[in-house]
């Protein structure tokens, strides 16, 4: 990690522990190289409607070289946080993870995506790993969201609308929605514990959101190899 790096609030030394909505504890950290076999086991147990919802197709298995490309990531242009459940006696059980890629010709937009494990789902993490994504965003200079998500996505889309009216949704032309929302400033007052945790979201939209969007490429998944 450069020295740049080290202004980050969400950086190699980032470790939090949150509380879900049913009690367990989940621990939060970057996403290392290291965490492949983690991510592959962890893709293996997500349903089929899951992996459907996060990359919008069919998907049998992580290949080696998306295992790569998801968890070797720069953390600047490609910024990847895990959530992790421990256990006593079992291994580190990876059960959620947050990212967001950078759109090469538009370096204040990236695209987000957010997976929680099935047994995890509706308790809250995704609406933490979001907050989580977007002050790691805003550190790194990104202003604007931009994603695509199924229509029927209804998880994905009310967490994306409880972030505040700025959330623009339009249709992608293909059955699905492409939202947009402008990356929230960090609320760093002493009566904002944890930044955005525990404050109301909305007072931290300082935005007037896009007229137009752009349906972009999925840039959350590896580019296609070279023929
Ligand atoms: C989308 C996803 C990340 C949400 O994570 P989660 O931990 O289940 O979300 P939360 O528990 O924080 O809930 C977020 C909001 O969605 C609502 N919600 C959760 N599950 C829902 C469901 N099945 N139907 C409708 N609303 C739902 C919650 O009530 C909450 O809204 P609220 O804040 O108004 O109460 C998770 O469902 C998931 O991983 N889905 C598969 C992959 C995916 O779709 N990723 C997003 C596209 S990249």
């Amino acid at each position: 990690m450069g020295d740049d790096e080290r202004r980050y609030r969400y950086d190699d030394s980032y470790e939090e522990t949150v509380p879900l909505s049913d009690g367990q504890r989940v621990h939060l950290r970057l996403v290392r190289p290291s965490d492949k076999d983690m991510l592959r086991e962890a893709f293996n147990r997500l349903s089929p409607d899951s992996r459907y919802a996060r990359f919008m197709a069919p998907k049998a298995s992580l290949t080696e070289r998306e295992l790569d490309y998801l968890t070797d990531v720069d953390g600047v242009d490609h910024f990847a946080l895990g959530a992790v459940r421990r256990h006593l006696v079992a291994k580190d059980e990876g059960v959620g993870s947050a990212r967001f890629v950078r759109v090469a010709d538009d370096p204040d937009t990236a695209e987000p995506a957010i997976t929680v494990a099935d047994d995890y789902q509706g308790k809250g993490l995704g609406s933490i790993l979001l907050q989580r994504l977007i002050e790691a965003a805003w550190e790194r200079d990104v202003r604007w969201f931009c994603t695509d998500l199924l229509a029927e996505n209804k998880a994905s889309k009310r967490m994306l609308e409880s972030l505040g009216p700025e959330v623009r949704f339009r249709a992608s032309g293909d059955g699905g929605l492409v939202a947009t929302l402008p990356v929230p400033e960090p609320d760093h007052t002493p009566t904002a514990p944890g930044f955005l945790l525990g404050t109301p979201i909305q007072k931290l939209l300082s935005f007037v959101a896009r007229a137009a969007v752009t349906v972009r490429p999925r840039v959350t998944q590896p580019p296609e190899p070279p023929p």
